[in-house]
C-alpha cells in the first residue's frame, strides 16, 4: 500500500464523510446540474453487462445505476460505505418496486463468498479507493471464473491531449487517485476484453475484464 499524506487522508475523510454520507440528494442531482452527462458517462456500464446475470455493484451512490441493473439482472446486490447513500438507493429501489440487497461495507472486506457472482461494476468509486489493488483483488475473489470486472471510472487519457489530462490531474486534485486499470487488472489475474476512452477529452474509460480460470480460490 502506498503511504498517504495528510492531505489526501483529510480529502478522503471530506468526500466520505461529509459529501457521500450527508449529501446523498446533493450528489444525485449531478444529473441534473450536468443535464444529464453524468449518467451518459456513467450508463455505459451497461453496455458490458449482459442480461440475467448475478450482478454486484461496489460503490452505487444514489443508485440509479443500481436500479437499471436490479432491472436487468437475475440476481442484483449492491454495496457502499456510506449511510446516506444506503439509504438513498434503498429508498429508490422500493419506490422502483425491486428487491433490496444493499449492503453497507468497505470494498476491502466483501461481505460474500468467493465466486458468488457472474459481474462485479463499479462505476466513479474506483479512483476514491486509496488502496486500489486490495480493492480490485477482493472484486476479484467474488467474481467466479469467466465473470466480468467493468469498471468505469477517471483516468489519463492514452493520447495525453490536454483537455482530458487536465481535467483528471483536476480529479486527482480533488482526491482521486489515477490508476493504470488495465495493468492493475493483469495482476489481480483478471484478462482485459474492453478498454474504451470516452467523455471531455477521453479522460473517462471504460475497463471490462474477464476472471480467468486460474483464479477460483477454492
Ligand atoms: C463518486 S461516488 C460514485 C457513485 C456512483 N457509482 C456514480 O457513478 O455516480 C463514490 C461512491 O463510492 C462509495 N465508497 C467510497 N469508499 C468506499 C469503500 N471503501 N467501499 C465501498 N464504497 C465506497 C462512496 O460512498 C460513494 O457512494
Amino acid at each position: 500500500m502506498r503511504s498517504r499524506s495528510r492531505a489526501q487522508d483529510q480529502r478522503l475523510r471530506f468526500w466520505n464523510q461529509v459529501v457521500y454520507s450527508a449529501l446523498a440528494p446533493i450528489y444525485n442531482g449531478l444529473d441534473w446540474l450536468t443535464f444529464g452527462v453524468w449518467w451518459r458517462l456513467v450508463r455505459r456500464a451497461l453496455e458490458a453487462i449482459p442480461p440475467n446475470q448475478q450482478v454486484l455493484e461496489i460503490g452505487f451512490g444514489p443508485g440509479k445505476l443500481h436500479v437499471e441493473l436490479a432491472r436487468q439482472a437475475a440476481l442484483c446486490a449492491g454495496l457502499d460505505l456510506a449511510w446516506g447513500m444506503c439509504r438513498y438507493t434503498q429508498r429508490r429501489l422500493i419506490h422502483a418496486d425491486l428487491p433490496v440487497r444493499i449492503t453497507r461495507g468497505s470494498v476491502y472486506e466483501l461481505p460474500y463468498p468467493n465466486v458468488a457472482f457472474d459481474c462485479v461494476v463499479s462505476t466513479f468509486a474506483f479512483s476514491g479507493f486509496p488502496e486500489g489493488p486490495r480493492a480490485l483483488a477482493e472484486m476479484a475473489r467474488v467474481t467466479r471464473s469467466g465473470g466480468r470486472v467493468v469498471l468505469v471510472d477517471i483516468g489519463l487519457p492514452e493520447d495525453g491531449n490536454r483537455l482530458g489530462t487536465g481535467l483528471a490531474r483536476l480529479w486527482e486534485q480533488m482526491g482521486d487517485f489515477l490508476y493504470d486499470l488495465p495493468a492493475m487488472m493483469a495482476e489481480a489475474g483478471l484478462r482485459v476484453i474492453t478498454f474504451k476512452e470516452y467523455g471531455p477529452g477521453r479522460h473517462i474509460r471504460l475497463v471490462v475484464a474477464e476472471k480467468t480460470g486460474s483464479q477460483n480460490f477454492l
